[in-house]
């Protein structure tokens, strides 16, 4: 039989994934080593790895082109579910929070407020939740920078340690929710290779367990 394909988020969550399969026992050398190679083997060929960006492990898994995917609960929420969750991987934790200026009070008066937010869907749904009509503003990346130019009056965006937003006098309004890696899988690969995938996920689960 083919080997599993399995897409791994490149960038934050790639060490702690490449460090996660080496404790449950598979050879990383070919991700560790990889140049420019984009399909890599893992462990004795047991898997094959491929190295993408968030939203496209996404892509990849919703199309049965990679059986498995390790992807950030944040690109989950933006970019929809027709997939299993199966595992919170418990890496790659932060939270999306609303942040603005600091000491400067977001909700009150009537103006429709604007948010900043690389995770537009994410935004509306929040506030939508709050029943709250909102113009959202999709930008690429360092959304921080939206409401210090006076396009937004918030953001709807990732944070970690909070360094960002206090070098840049921004504080956490609201947290929306927290995040961290989960594990997906595409929905047929799961019917038909049921017992490979969920011994994998129960040796990664016992793994994180103990701590990566
Ligand atoms: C993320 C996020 C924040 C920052 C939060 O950005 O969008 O800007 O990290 O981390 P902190 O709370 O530890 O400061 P990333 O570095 O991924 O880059 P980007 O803004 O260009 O997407």
């Amino acid at each position: 039989m083919k080997p599993l394909r399995i897409a791994l988020t490149k960038g934050r969550l790639e060490k702690d994934t490449v460090a996660l399969l080496e404790k449950i026992g598979y050879d990383c050398s070919a991700i560790r080593e990889k140049g420019r190679r984009l399909i890599l083997p893992v462990g004795n060929h047991e898997f094959e790895a491929v190295l993408a960006k968030a939203a496209d492990v996404v892509t990849y898994v919703e199309h049965g082109v990679c059986d498995l995917g390790v992807v950030g609960k944040d690109t989950i929420l933006e970019n929809g579910n027709s997939f299993y969750e199966i595992l919170d991987l418990g890496f790659g934790r932060c939270r999306f929070a609303l942040a603005g200026p600091k000491g400067k009070p977001f909700y009150g008066g009537y103006s429709i407020r604007t948010i900043a937010s690389k995770y537009p869907n994410v935004a509306r749904a929040f506030f939508e939740g709050k029943g709250m009509d909102v113009q959202v503003i999709k930008i690429e990346g360092s959304v921080e920078l939206a409401p210090l130019l006076g396009l937004a009056d918030a953001i709807v965006d990732l944070v970690e340690t909070g360094a960002t937003l206090r070098e840049n006098g921004l504080e956490v309004i609201e947290t929306v929710c927290p995040i961290s890696a989960r594990l997906i899988a595409n929905t047929a690969s799961l019917k038909l290779r049921k017992r490979e995938i969920e011994a994998l996920a129960a040796r990664m689960e016992q793994a994180k367990g103990d701590g990566i």
